[in-house]
């Protein structure tokens, strides 16, 4: 099943399986991509659809260090090399748009931009900053009404311009803790206007998010990634989480968009997310679903055959292998990813995987 081919609403897959969205930092000048990202990505271009690294839609959204964004034309510029060199070689390519909120350091932000979260409680833990080495997280502001609709304008002038650049279409990233899962966690959305206080209410930046983007170029191009029991970020568990959850992916169900991707993050020591709620949350959604983390072929296969997914997405064996899905067709051995690469500047532990011979 995971090399049958799957129809994504009006994008054709060649298979299922999924390149996970991987930050990679590699966008050294002016959050731009460049030529170094376009060969990366092209490396990959079997998979039946690559999600591109969190890719910030506003000034304020670019918390990590040299991570691309996607609100000028320089970077349309530069997403064009990336997504003609994916479709060159027959690839399909999505954007992840990742607004980091109050997962940030303003040594990281261009000159103008700010910190931004739903209320005024600084993320714990340290950020890398290339000027200042590590650094405590900046105490974000709490967003007003005004900066909100600020923040959903740019997530929709981005799905534009995701259009302009070439791409197949965009995923919101809801999940890890950034601005999107900063608004629908309660242990992080402190607020007590129409945007935090019950389930519906946390849920509503997302969903009026998921509208602006939607009415800008069609739900047919507007995929979710979600991550329900994910502890990163400081997000960690809320009693009615369940139940949130469910009421979110079944208004999402209702816009008809492209699909929901639940990312599981027991691999790496979180809770798991619990079978039941994984299903339900199926049920809730009428259109493709896709399962992530921790995935190899075999289990890949096992969830596709038993219908708990549509697709199936793979962060770090992609990373590691330009060549994956040939790799897994002919059960070949997989390069391991080097940690110690992950984030660094230049092509060493980036583009110089090596693929099979031959
Ligand atoms: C280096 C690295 C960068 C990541 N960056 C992102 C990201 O930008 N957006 C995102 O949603 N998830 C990100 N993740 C999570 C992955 O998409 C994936 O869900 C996770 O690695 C678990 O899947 P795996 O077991 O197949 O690797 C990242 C993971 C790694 C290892």
């Amino acid at each position: 099943m995971l090399f049958d081919t799957f129809s994504l609403r009006a994008i054709n897959l060649s298979n299922r399986a999924v390149m996970s969205p991987l930050t990679r930092s590699r966008a050294v000048e002016n959050n731009t991509p460049n030529g170094l990202m376009a060969t990366y990505y092209s490396q990959r271009a079997s998979a039946g659809l690559i999600i591109t690294e969190g890719t910030s839609p506003s000034p304020n959204g670019l918390g990590y260090a040299r991570i691309p964004g996607l609100f000028n034309d320089a970077h349309v510029q530069g997403w064009k090399l990336v997504t003609d060199a994916v479709h060159a070689k027959g690839g399909k390519i999505v954007v992840q748009l990742m607004h980091t909120g109050r997962v940030s350091h303003l040594a990281n932000l261009p000159t103008g931009a700010e910190v931004l979260g739903p209320s005024s409680d600084t993320c714990p833990g340290e950020m890398w900053t290339d000027s200042q080495g590590s650094q405590l997280h900046t105490p974000p502001r709490e967003m007003t009404e005004a900066d909100i609709a600020a923040a959903i304008h740019e997530f929709a002038t981005a799905a534009r311009l995701a259009i302009d650049a070439g791409f197949d279409g965009i995923e919101l990233h809801a999940a890890n803790g950034y601005l999107l899962e900063q608004f629908l966690n309660a242990n992080i959305n402190h607020r007590t206007d129409g945007y935090g206080g019950t389930p519906e209410e946390r849920n509503r930046l997302v969903l009026e998010v998921v509208r602006a983007t939607a009415k800008e170029i069609g739900a047919e191009r507007v995929g979710i990634r979600l991550s329900p029991y994910g502890v990163f970020n400081a997000t960690g568990p809320s009693a009615d989480v369940d139940e949130q959850y469910v009421t979110l992916v079944k208004e999402l169900s209702a816009f008809g968009l492209m699909y929901v991707h639940i990312l599981d993050h027991s691999a790496i020591g979180a809770p798991p997310v619990p079978a039941k709620l994984k299903a339900d949350l199926r049920v809730a959604f009428s259109g493709a679903f896709i399962l992530a983390g921790g995935f190899d072929k075999d289990s890949a296969e096992q969830a596709l055959i038993e219908g708990h997914s549509d697709l199936i997405a793979m962060g770090r064996a992609f990373l590691a292998n330009p060549d994956l899905i040939d790799r897994m067709r002919q059960n070949e051995a997989l390069n391991s990813p080097d940690p110690s690469t992950f984030y660094t500047p230049g092509p060493q532990g980036y583009t110089d995987y090596p693929a099979l011979a031959g």
